[in-house]
């Protein structure tokens, strides 16, 4: 198997991208849920287990601040959101106490605070690339039960849209321009997890172009920006090289957005679409 960037608690440990973070990044749309419960309703099916009464467990590894956790809660007796980050946990918490069957916990994917086989569904929203993925892989494979689910997502950057033009090559280029700032792992996001190592045969992928699981946000350029304050990659420079060179970055990116646009004006409407992919894997039923 290959083997993914493990670094973990290194990153999304400051107060800086942590607020960031929960302000600017995207929740994954309801199409992109309803396809993962149902798959975890079928591998029941098919471990013979029926529906009502039956409790069902949800685990979403890498949480950060608890947006695609909470879109689980109403398919599940018990989700809870996993992290190694504290202050990330902080933010989900303080964000979605108020959904009852949702609860936060500090814990690695490589050693995951849950009993054999006790598991229906692993989710793991824009942060499989950042595990190591045999020891993650074994521990999926301990804690879920027969017919469950691992269900790995995310998105790559975003689409800005301005007056019709689609500025996705700029947007690639802001991403590409910070370099050996992002973890090697973060190349699974560049093939949309296509080239994640399989967990089991019974093995799904849907790719962004597909269009199947899209939002959109919209606004300025500045949301754009702020979506880009929040990448792991601007915070490594922004403490390897500082605040101004931080700031730098972002407004030689809103620059470079708003010519592509072919505007100077800050306030011109520009949309943030984020397009997901998804990939899964079912574990045998027997
Ligand atoms: C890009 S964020 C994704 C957060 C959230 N799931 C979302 O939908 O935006 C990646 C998260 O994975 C967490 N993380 C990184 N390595 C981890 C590990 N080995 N075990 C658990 N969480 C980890 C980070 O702390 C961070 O909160």
């Amino acid at each position: 198997m290959a083997r993914m960037a493990g670094l973990g608690n290194m990153a999304f440990a400051n107060s800086h991208i942590v607020n960031t973070y929960a302000k600017f990044r995207p929740a994954p749309p309801a199409s992109l849920i309803k396809a993962v419960v149902e798959r975890v309703t079928e591998g029941q099916q098919k471990a013979g287990v029926s529906g009502g009464g039956a409790a069902l467990v949800c685990v979403d590894m890498g949480c950060g601040s608890g947006q695609n956790t909470t879109l689980l809660a109403p398919y599940f007796t018990t989700v809870v959101g996993v992290d190694v980050s504290q202050p990330q946990l902080d933010v989900a918490t303080r964000m979605h106490s108020n959904v009852g069957n949702v609860s936060f916990r500090i814990g690695s994917a490589e050693a995951m605070p849950f009993e054999t086989g006790s598991v229906n569904l692993v989710t793991c929203c824009a942060s499989v690339h950042w595990f190591n993925s045999p020891t993650f892989y074994r521990e999926v494979d301990r804690v879920l039960c027969p017919g469950g689910v691992l269900a790995c997502y995310s998105y790559l950057g975003c689409t800005p849209i301005c007056e019709g033009r689609r500025l996705r090559d700029t947007l690639l280029q802001v991403w590409h321009e910070l370099g050996t700032y992002w973890p090697k792992g973060h190349n699974l996001l560049l093939e949309e997890y296509a080239t994640l190592p399989q967990l089991y045969p019974d093995d799904t992928h849907i790719g962004s172009e597909e269009g199947a699981f899209r939002v959109a946000f919209e606004g300025t350029v500045e949301g754009v920006v702020g979506y880009i304050a929040s990448w792991s990659a601007l915070d490594k420079l922004r403490l390897n090289e500082g605040e101004e060179a931080a700031a730098a970055f972002l407004e030689k990116a809103k620059k470079r957005l708003l010519s592509a646009a072919g505007s100077d004006k800050e306030d011109i409407p520009m949309t943030r679409e984020h397009n997901y992919f998804l990939r899964m894997w079912q574990k045998p039923s027997s």
